[in-house]
């Protein structure tokens, strides 16, 4: 099957089959990351702009490692030198960028549904890094990789998502990805910031954390969203912690074998403990690590590369 998208918006519009070729991609893209070259011919020629309008480490620097690799050129659009201060609109900031002959643009943006609205608007092809509280495709796919690392097939597998939910774009994306993948997901949290209605998502509710930390393969955390809240969603951040942070007693509950997860940035002694952060059961850096190639594969095949065509010579 070959790849027919020009635009990465949501997991939740991808087939499992396009889920899979990305991920397929993104292994032959992994090998490169530990050779001493790091770099392929791919993009050589094109040029992608990362319109960052919302703060990011991980996204644009992977992103950006992920161009370099491909040999593309990259620019990163710094919004606070931007005209966007003097005015400028995100469609004009954009039509102005496909202009300047960009091949391809990566968006991260404060209001959801950006991204499917510059894709309307422009010719070339439109990534979404983050949208609101809507969606962040890429981050989803990486999680999906590193957790067939270490767990194999996802069929099955019980994946507990805890945290805030509601204003989380990582977790609606992972809802997506992992319920197609056959994993069976609980969201767990407080029931302002988990929601029973998330059920109709094909996930379980859970307010009670001890049941759904005892039989998973995976806890992804996720931070209190405070940029994306509009009014307290519980009395304060210590007693979130007390209630629901991962700490030592918690982390105890879960199988030896289980993985901790988080798509960063942690806030260390909220939703998590330090050491529990930097134990070896916590595979949060890998999660960084193969977001650069899970980006890579994005931009390759949004490029109009093919999985079987994947070159990974010099
Ligand atoms: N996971 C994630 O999106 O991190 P950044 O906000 O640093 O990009």
């Amino acid at each position: 099957m070959s790849w027919n998208r020009k635009h990465l918006i949501t997991i939740e519009e991808l087939s499992v089959a396009e889920i899979e070729q990305i991920l397929g991609t993104a292994a032959a893209f992994r090998k490169i990351l530990s050779r001493s070259v790091k770099k392929v011919p791919a993009l050589r020629g094109k040029t992608i702009v990362n319109l960052f309008l919302e703060p990011s480490t991980r996204t644009r620097m992977a992103f950006d490692m992920a161009a370099k690799r491909l040999s593309a050129d990259v620019i990163s659009f710094d919004a606070s030198s931007s005209s966007t201060t003097k005015g400028e609109t995100l469609r004009d900031t954009a039509q102005n960028i496909q202009a300047l002959n960009a091949d391809m643009i990566v968006i991260r943006h404060a209001a959801a549904g950006s991204p499917l609205y510059l894709s309307r608007i422009l010719d070339i092809p439109v990534v979404n890094a983050g949208d609101g509280a809507h969606e962040h495709p890429t981050q989803a796919l990486l999680d999906a990789y590193t957790m067939r690392e270490h767990l194999g097939n996802l069929r099955g597998k019980k994946i507990c998502i805890l945290g805030d939910i509601l204003f989380s774009r990582v977790a609606r994306s992972n809802i997506h990805c992992l319920t197609k993948l056959g994993a069976n997901v609980t969201l767990v949290g407080p029931a302002t910031l988990v929601p029973h209605w998330f059920t109709e998502l094909g996930v379980n509710v859970s307010h009670d954390l001890k049941s759904a930390l005892a039989d998973a393969d995976v806890v992804m955390l996720l931070r209190i969203q405070h940029e994306r809240q509009t009014s307290s969603h519980f009395p304060s951040l210590g007693e979130y912690t007390s209630m629901f942070g991962l700490n030592k007693t918690r982390a105890s509950w879960l199988s030896p074998k289980a993985i901790i997860m988080h798509p960063g940035p942690i806030n260390r002694g909220v939703e998590i403990d330090s050491d529990l952060a930097d134990s070896s059961r916590s595979v949060i850096l890998e999660q960084v690590t193969n977001g650069i190639a899970v980006r890579m594969a994005v931009l390759y095949l949004c490029a109009g590369g093919q999985p079987e065509s994947v070159t990974t010579t010099e």
